[in-house]
């Protein structure tokens, strides 16, 4: 046999078929150029030298020595789907953004699921805040709710993420642990950040362990704004309810899960969808004005809150069904760029120092991630409704303006202009103060909320988040943390902190966390006492 016949017969079932014919296309280098032998370098007879002139090999490996782009700093590990969003009914007496004007409204939306602190391949069942991101690309422009399964924060301004970050991953002298609130830095931080205790107590339960993507709740967050075409301003919070209900795994089946198939979340959704079992869920609203949140003992702006549900009834407004898995999975999932920033006229901002902080952080990241100003030309970030602008040039611009004019005003008649009418207009709110960096005293109550959600939970789920915090804890090796912790747990509910200091070994209980606590003696009795005896 010639040398190119070997060639030909070489791995497995390395025939004929293995060339273009037929319906198979010809195999070309990124330039269009036809490639005749994609197995072996150009070499100076068989067993080489290779030679630099080699142009096929040297673009395949160029591309291939680029592949990876930088993983996110945070939320790194990710799943997504394709779907729509439909609208229940007009929302036009509150806002003024298209995409709530009309019943039966169909809006095309990217949904990426993730979890925080792991990096990109770490396991699906850590216990972790889940992202609950959605890019809804309405005809006003792409409105992302940027969100977690989660409807509280571990900090009140955005100042302290990156210090939050730090602690939550792994340790920078040893690398580890990946993926796990079980360390020392991450109790350091969280038992001098007393703010964090609300958050902690959703994270210590059963849902930072959930049974799959399509049995969790998604939520805001933040307060934000709906503004109506008179520029009447209405306070909401957005929050997703699943279809499904429910549900969560426990401890012990996460363990087992996170090593037989760390993919477990991946794998259910793909089934689902691939299967037409279309996971959907519905998007609430919680509307309130100025006099209602005025109400409050906390501030509507302090994303350690929640507005309870027994006190503001969330109203459906409409339903998101994920239909569709994407092609590529980096060209898609990895690829989105999800930016609070993104809100069509109609939805605003609120004060909230978090979100604040995240309408820079977001823009800011993804021109580091994705490598280029021009991350919109990708198609799922571009906008799927009209779009015109003068931005021009710059890393892999695919849209440049076209005609004489990129800029405005411009004598040429060319190009689009503003329009007062249509355009986004920030709501007018009527601010003034002196210029500083100070916490505002409504912000101060760190364990109410804390406590009511862990005398919320049922017998069972308070168990297990003592579980959680005695199993995670027993992973900080410090004493002097352990015991700063059970000093505040003591001051979320007196019962807790006994029984997580009790199962540490903790034999002289510290005294309860100095902090800003307002009277306790109105609160109900817990029933956590009974279950945490038996
Ligand atoms: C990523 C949610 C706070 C910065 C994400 C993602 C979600 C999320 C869901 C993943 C997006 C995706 O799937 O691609 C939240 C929520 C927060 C919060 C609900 C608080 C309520 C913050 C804060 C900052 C921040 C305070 C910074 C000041 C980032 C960054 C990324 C990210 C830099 C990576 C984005 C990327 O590379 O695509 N966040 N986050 N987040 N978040 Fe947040």
């Amino acid at each position: 046999a010639t040398i190119h016949e070997q060639k030909l017969t070489r791995g497995s079932g390395g025939e004929l078929h293995q060339l273009a014919q037929g319906d198979i296309p010809v195999l070309t280098t990124a330039q269009g150029g036809p490639v005749s032998d994609d197995q072996n370098t150009l070499k100076i007879g068989a067993r080489g030298p290779a030679l630099m002139e080699d142009f096929f090999f040297r673009e395949k490996i160029f591309h291939f020595d680029h592949e990876r782009i930088p993983e996110r700093v945070v939320h790194a590990r990710g799943y997504g789907a394709h779907g729509f969003f439909e609208t229940y009914e007009s929302l036009a007496a509150y806002t003024r953004a298209d995409i709530f004007q009309r019943a039966g409204e169909k809006t095309p939306a990217f949904v990426r699921f993730s979890t925080v602190a792991g990096s990109k391949g770490s396991f699906d069942l850590a216990r972790d805040v889940r992202g609950f991101a959605v890019k809804l690309y309405t005809q006003e422009g792409n409105w992302d709710i940027v969100g977690n399964n989660m409807p509280v924060f571990f900090i009140q301004d955005a100042i302290k993420f990156p210090d939050m970050v730090h602690a939550v991953k792994e340790e920078p002298d040893r690398a580890f642990p990946q993926a796990q609130s079980a360390h020392d830095n991450f109790w350091d931080f969280i038992s001098l950040t007393p703010e964090s205790m609300h958050m902690i107590m959703w994270l210590m339960s059963d849902r930072a362990i959930p049974r799959s993507f399509r049995f969790m709740q998604g939520f805001g967050v933040h307060t934000f704004r709906l503004v109506n075409a008179k520029d009447e301003s209405t306070f909401v919070k957005f929050i997703w309810k699943p279809k499904l209900g429910m549900q969560s795994v426990a401890w012990n089946e996460a363990v087992k899960i996170n090593g037989a198939d760390p993919d477990f979340h991946r794998r259910d959704l793909w089934d689902a969808i691939q299967s037409g079992n279309f996971p959907e869920w519905e998007l609430n609203l919680q509307l309130f004005d100025q006099d209602f949140a005025d109400g409050f003992d906390f501030d509507i702006l302090d994303p350690t809150k929640i507005i309870p549900e027994e006190v503001l009834a969330p109203i459906p407004v409409g339903r998101l069904v994920l239909d569709r898995m994407p092609d590529n999975f980096f060209a898609e999932t990895e690829q989105v760029a999800f930016m609070t920033q993104n809100v069509p006229p109609g939805v605003d901002f609120s004060n909230d120092p978090l979100l604040q902080g995240r309408n820079f952080s977001y823009l800011d990241t993804q021109l580091k991630r994705l490598g280029s100003p021009n991350f919109t030309h990708i198609p799922i970030n571009a906008p799927k409704c009209p779009f015109h602008h003068f931005q021009q040039d710059g890393h892999m611009a695919m849209r440049n303006p076209v005609g004489r004019a990129n800029y405005q005003p411009n004598s040429w008649g060319e190009g689009p202009r503003e329009s007062p009418q249509q355009g986004f207009r920030s709501f007018a709110d009527a601010e003034e103060g002196q210029k500083v960096r100070l916490r505002p005293e409504s912000f101060a109550d760190h364990y109410s909320q804390a406590r009511q959600f862990f005398l919320s939970q049922t017998a069972p789920e308070q168990r297990h988040i003592v579980m959680a915090l005695t199993f995670e804890l027993s992973k900080c090796e410090n004493p002097a943390i352990r015991a700063r912790m059970v000093s505040h747990l003591l001051n979320v509910d007196q019962t807790l902190g006994e029984a997580v200091a009790d199962k540490l070994g903790i034999g002289k209980l510290p005294k309860p966390a100095d902090a800003a606590v307002p009277p306790r003696d109105d609160l109900p009795a817990s029933p956590a006492l009974s279950i945490i005896e038996n």
